[in-house]
């Protein structure tokens, strides 16, 4: 048996590259019965970037509904708010204690805003350490991340290598799970599909909202009647993701041969994104809607959570010999 764990922050709305990347691969893992899954709301790391914690609310609440919709499972995966389990700052603040200064130095998150200190808080200096008291709380084993997050996994099993050093068998030491070559998902200028761009798909957009968007999808100009190029249409690109193969091949044809437009192209597709999330539109309007339903699974998760984190911190303290209960 494995204890998988994974944390998102809250980043608002989840676009159709969060889910096609990320959402839908974890509700995936922790169908298999040999593992334990812990899925969590990142929603202290958010203040690093965020500083209204109305903003965090609302964003913590549009992604839960988001995961909620997709799939995930409440009685197979333990899905908790950070913040809900306040035994994450005090393991926190230990681990600072046992953090080189130079090492978080080093962390990418910190390098990249080394230009203008003046813009860094403390807690964004001290990110990866939250990040590993996220995890060695929960004596988590296996640890699913994407490429950018390996050196915070890296500096987890170091602290938690430090502390176990003086402290023998305080700590599992987890192993990190990094989906190399995770599919890019383009967004609809063609670029990498993010927030940042403003170039994302919500799926879970109102009907005429959701057709804009696809309608928006930028292609070349070729005229109607020009055979054009499947690989380089990103209209295609989104449509292979989420058709089957024979409407992929169709598609693929169609583009090929010539008479068949973009217009065209843009409304299958609109068609194939209603249908195939019809079900995971109507729950995420179910959950998004209300609030105490969503509430009431956060704090479930949160109180199966904190039977895991309560004795794991009391074990830190106990082999501290510190300030025993
Ligand atoms: P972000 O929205 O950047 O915080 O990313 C949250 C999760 O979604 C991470 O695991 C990302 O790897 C994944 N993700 C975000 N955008 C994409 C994309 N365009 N294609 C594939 N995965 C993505
Ligand atoms: N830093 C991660 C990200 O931005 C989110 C995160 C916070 C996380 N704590 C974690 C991921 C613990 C895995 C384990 O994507």
């Amino acid at each position: 048996m494995a204890r998988i764990l994974t944390g998102t922050q809250s980043s608002g709305r989840q676009h159709l590259g969060n889910i096609l990347g990320a959402i839908q691969p974890a509700i995936e893992l922790s169908k298999d019965p040999k593992n334990e899954s812990f899925l969590f709301i990142a929603d202290l790391h958010s203040l690093t970037s965020i500083k209204d914690g109305k903003v965090i609310n609302e964003n913590t609440h549009a992604t839960a509904s988001a995961w909620l919709a997709m799939g995930l499972d409440t009685e197979k995966t333990v899905f908790y708010r950070q913040s809900d389990v306040p035994e994450v700052c005090e393991l926190a603040w230990i681990l600072n204690c046992f953090t080189p200064f130079p090492m978080l130095e080093n962390a990418h998150s910190f390098k990249d805003k080394v230009s203008n200190l003046a813009e860094v808080s403390a807690g964004l200096f001290t990110y990866p350490v939250l990040m590993a008291a996220d995890i060695l709380l929960y004596d988590a084993n296996l640890v699913p991340v994407g490429k950018d997050q390996k050196q915070h996994l890296e500096m987890t099993r170091d602290i938690a290598g430090a502390f176990n050093h003086r402290y023998p068998g305080t700590f599992i030491l987890p192993e990190s799970k990094i989906s190399e070559e995770t599919m890019t998902i383009p967004g609809i200028d063609g670029r990498k599909m993010s927030k940042s761009y403003n170039n994302y798909i919500d799926i879970f957009l109102p009907e005429k909202e959701l057709r804009k968007k696809v309608m928006s999808i930028v292609t070349d100009a070729k005229t109607v009647e020009e055979p054009k190029n499947a690989d380089s249409c990103i209209v295609y690109q989104i449509y292979s993701l989420v058709a089957g193969q024979d409407e992929d091949l169709e598609m693929r044809r169609n583009l090929e041969a010539g008479n068949y437009g973009y217009g065209t192209a843009k409304q299958v597709l609109f068609e194939k994104l209603m249908s195939a999330f019809a079900y995971e539109r109507e729950k995420f309007n179910h959950f998004y809607i209300d609030r105490s339903k969503v509430e009431n699974e956060l704090k479930k998760g949160a109180e199966k959570a904190r039977d895991v984190s309560g004795p794991v911190l009391a074990r830190v303290r106990k082999n501290l010999g510190f300030n025993l209960k």
